[in-house]
């Protein structure tokens, strides 16, 4: 992606980490700042959807989708916010989009810890808006629907995969790219303009 991203003239610098790791996090936030300056968007978007019966009692499962799809959202949020903070205060449009989704606010079987962990995120986001949406920096959650990445791909349980694998192929699901201009398009707006909560589904997709 790096190479991709140099090959049109742009400037990239990977940097390959754990968002669980928070001591790893923050020192990837210095990095960046030292090489491209202070940060004016982060765009959130690490999560595991592991899906399973409660009655299945995946400790692990649901261990893992906590540790990253909260405990990492809020290491990378701690780690740039002050950064953001900066970009905003200095006239810039300052942006922090986490990626939710729409299992945030769905009734889905099998999707309870995963749901909770999307819940937690999108009412997350309108509690920051409080303290930093006057701070002029611009907080807002992406809630898609199904898009055709590695998300199922990691489901142990065969009914949810199942399900997944049979919508992908059923319905003209969303790309990644449709996800990625929907943040570009959010970030393009007057900075006194946040657009806060973004549910994007595949046309053909109901619930
Ligand atoms: N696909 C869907 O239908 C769908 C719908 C709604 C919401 N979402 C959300 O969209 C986001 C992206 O998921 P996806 O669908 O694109 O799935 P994906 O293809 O599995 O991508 C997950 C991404 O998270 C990264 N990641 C995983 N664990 C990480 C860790 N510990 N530290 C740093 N990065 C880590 C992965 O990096 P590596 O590749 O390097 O492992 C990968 O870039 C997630 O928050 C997911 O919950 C997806």
């Amino acid at each position: 992606m790096a190479d991709r991203i140099t090959d049109v003239g742009g400037t990239a610098v990977p940097v390959a980490l754990d968002v669980t790791d928070r001591a790893a996090v923050n020192a990837a936030a210095e990095q960046i700042a030292d090489q491209l300056g202070a940060v004016d968007l982060v765009f959130n978007n690490a999560g595991v959807q592991l899906i399973s019966a409660i009655e299945d009692v995946k400790f692990d499962d649901w261990q893992r989708q906590i540790d990253l799809n909260i405990s990492g959202v809020v290491n990378v949020i701690g780690a740039f916010v002050p950064q953001l903070i900066g970009a905003a205060a200095g006239g810039k449009p300052a942006d922090l989009i986490t990626t939710s989704s729409i299992a945030a606010t769905r009734v889905l079987e099998k999707f309870s810890v995963y749901s909770g962990t999307k819940a937690y995120i999108s009412q997350l986001t309108r509690l920051l808006r409080v303290e930093l949406g006057r701070k002029m920096v611009r907080v807002y959650t992406i809630e898609p629907g199904m898009v055709d990445a590695e998300l199922p791909v990691h489901v142990t349980d065969p009914d949810a995969s199942n399900l997944m694998a049979d919508l992908i192929s059923d319905i003209d699901v969303l790309t990644a790219a449709d996800v990625a201009e929907t943040v570009a398009f959010i970030a393009s707006v007057p900075r006194h303009v946040n657009l806060t909560e973004i549910t994007i589904l595949p046309t053909q997709q109901a619930v």
